[in-house]
C-alpha cells in the first residue's frame, strides 16, 4: 500500500501559503511602455496590459475591477516583473501547492489556455537515517473556471528505484481516479537523455478535465537499493511545447529539486455551452461585435474568438479589429493590387490583365487574339 494514501486526501495538502516573500510588491507597472500605436487595447481601459513580459489581457486583470471575475484576478510583483494567480482575497496566489505559488507565464485569448510554471515533487532516501524525506504534495484547481490541458501536458516520473501515482479529480465527476507509473533501472548505462519510457524514466497522460492532482510516493520503492548513484525520485507535470527533457543528471544529481517545468491549463467563461449563455446578454461576456462564441472542449463553459478576417480581444467591446491582409505583401502577387475591406480584402488587376481563374490573389495577362489593325 503506498504510504501516503492511507491519509485523507484533502489531509495531504491545506498547508498554508507563505506569503512573506512577497510581501512588498508593487502594482505599479512601468509607465514608459511604448508600444506601437496601432496595437489595440487588450485590457479594460486605465488597466495595465502587461507585467513584465507578460501581457494581461481581459478577462484577466489586476485587482477586481480590472478582471472579469475572481477567477482571473491576477497579481503583479513589479519588482521582478513577475505575474500570479491571485486568490479571491487579491492578497495570496492561488491555486497553489504546499509551497509554491503560481507564476504565469503566458496568458493565450484565442486558445484559452495559459502556461504555468509547474512544481516537480521529490521523495528522497537519506542512507545515514535511512529515512525518506518527501516533498509531496498537490496541484488543485476544482472550483476554479481552469483545468489540465490533456492533449499536452504529461504526468512524468523519473527515478531508479520510483514509483509515483497521481490521484486526479475531473470536472463534473465526483469520484477520485488514478494513475502512474514505475521507473526503474539498475545502472547508468541503462540511460538515454531525452528517452522517457520506463527506464529511469515514465510518463502517463492525463484525461480531460482533470481539475487537481495529488502525488504519492510508493514506499516500497524507496532508492536504498539504487543509493550509490540515485537518491531522489521525482514526479512532475510538463508540457510537450515544453523544452524538458529527462536528463540523467535528474538520476546523478539533486539539479531537478531546483528546476520547475511547465503546464499548459485551459480556462473557459461560466459553465454553460455558448446556445445557453446567449440567451442573457447582460451576463454573455463575447462582447466584441466581430465574436463568435465557442463552447469549450474541456465539457463546461465558452470561449469567445474574434471572427475570420479579424484579430484582438472579443472580451471587450470593439475589441476584434479588421486585420488589414494587405499589410501583408503576399496577400496578392505582383501585379495585383491589394484592397483590405472589414473582415476580408481583394485583390484587383491592372488594366490589360485578369484575376486566374483559381486563385484570385494571382493576375495573368488577359490575351485576346494578337489582330493588327492599320487604319489610315
Ligand atoms: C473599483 O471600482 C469601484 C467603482 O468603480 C471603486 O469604488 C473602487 O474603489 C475600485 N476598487 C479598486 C480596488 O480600485
Ligand atoms: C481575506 O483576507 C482577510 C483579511 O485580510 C482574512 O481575514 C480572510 O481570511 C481572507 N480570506 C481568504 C479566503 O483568504
Ligand atoms: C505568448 O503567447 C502569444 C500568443 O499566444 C505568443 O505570440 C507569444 O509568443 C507567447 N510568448 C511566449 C513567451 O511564449
Ligand atoms: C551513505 O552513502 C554514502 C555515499 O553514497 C556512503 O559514502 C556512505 O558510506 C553511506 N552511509 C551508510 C551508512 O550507508
Ligand atoms: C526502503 O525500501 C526497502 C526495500 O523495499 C525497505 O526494506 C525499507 O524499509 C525502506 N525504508 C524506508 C525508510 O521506507
Ligand atoms: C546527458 O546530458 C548531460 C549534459 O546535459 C551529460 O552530462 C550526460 O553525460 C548525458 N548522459 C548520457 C547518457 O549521454
Ligand atoms: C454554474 O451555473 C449555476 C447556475 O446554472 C451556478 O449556480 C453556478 O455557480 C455555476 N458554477 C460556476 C462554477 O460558475
Ligand atoms: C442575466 O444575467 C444577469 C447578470 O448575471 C442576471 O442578473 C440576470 O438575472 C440574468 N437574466 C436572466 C433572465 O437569467
Ligand atoms: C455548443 O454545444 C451545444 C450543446 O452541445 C450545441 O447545441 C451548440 O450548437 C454548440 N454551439 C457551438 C457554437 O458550437
Ligand atoms: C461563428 O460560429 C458559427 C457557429 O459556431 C459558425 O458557423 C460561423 O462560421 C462562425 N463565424 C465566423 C465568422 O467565424
Amino acid at each position: 500500500m503506498d504510504e501516503t494514501k492511507r491519509n485523507s486526501l484533502r489531509q495531504l495538502v491545506r498547508t498554508p501559503y507563505s506569503l512573506v516573500a512577497l510581501s512588498h510588491l508593487l502594482l505599479l507597472l512601468s509607465p514608459s511602455k511604448t508600444k506601437a500605436a496601432k496595437s489595440e487595447k487588450i485590457s479594460l481601459p486605465g488597466c495595465p496590459d502587461s507585467c513584465g513580459q507578460v501581457a494581461i489581457p481581459y478577462p484577466f486583470g489586476i485587482g477586481l475591477n480590472c478582471s472579469m471575475s475572481e477567477d482571473f484576478v491576477v497579481f503583479c510583483d513589479a519588482t521582478n516583473g513577475e505575474l500570479f494567480f491571485n486568490n479571491k482575497n487579491g492578497t495570496k496566489p492561488t491555486p497553489y501547492t504546499e509551497d509554491l505559488s503560481i507564476l504565469i507565464l503566458n496568458i493565450s485569448i484565442s486558445s484559452g489556455q495559459v502556461r504555468v510554471n509547474g512544481p516537480i515533487f521529490s521523495r528522497c532516501y537519506n542512507n545515514v537515517t535511512e529515512r525518506v524525506s518527501r516533498r509531496s504534495f498537490s496541484f488543485e484547481l476544482d472550483g476554479t473556471p481552469y483545468v489540465f490541458n490533456h492533449d499536452k501536458n504529461n504526468f512524468m516520473v523519473i527515478g531508479c528505484d520510483t514509483v509515483a501515482y497521481v490521484d486526479f479529480t475531473r470536472i463534473g465527476k465526483h469520484s477520485i481516479n488514478e494513475a502512474g507509473c514505475i521507473s526503474r533501472c539498475d545502472g547508468l548505462e541503462d540511460l538515454t537523455n531525452g528517452s522517457c519510457s520506463g527506464i529511469g524514466c515514465c510518463q502517463t497522460s492525463l484525461p480531460k478535465g482533470t481539475n487537481a492532482i495529488y502525488v504519492n510516493f510508493d514506499g516500497r520503492y524507496n532508492n536504498s537499493r539504487v543509493y550509490d548513484f540515485n537518491h531522489c525520485g521525482y514526479a512532475l507535470l510538463t508540457t510537450e511545447d515544453d523544452e524538458f527533457e529527462f536528463n540523467t543528471l535528474y538520476i546523478t544529481t539533486d539539479e531537478l529539486n531546483a528546476k520547475t517545468t511547465t503546464v499548459l491549463l485551459d480556462w473557459t467563461i461560466g459553465n454553460t455551452t455558448c446556445d445557453v449563455a446567449e440567451t442573457n446578454l447582460t451576463s454573455f461576456v463575447c462582447k466584441s461585435e466581430n465574436s463568435n462564441c465557442s463552447n469549450s472542449t474541456d465539457g463546461f463553459g465558452y470561449l469567445c474568438k474574434c471572427k475570420d478576417g479579424y484579430e484582438g480581444n472579443p472580451y471587450l467591446e470593439k475589441g476584434c479589429q479588421d486585420i488589414d491582409e494587405c499589410a501583408n505583401q503576399n496577400s496578392c502577387s505582383n501585379p495585383a493590387k491589394c484592397h483590405n475591406t472589414q473582415g476580408g480584402y481583394y485583390c484587383s488587376c491592372p488594366l490589360g490583365w485578369r484575376s486566374t481563374r483559381n486563385d484570385f490573389r494571382q493576375c495573368e495577362l488577359n490575351v485576346v487574339p494578337v489582330v493588327t489593325v492599320k487604319w489610315r
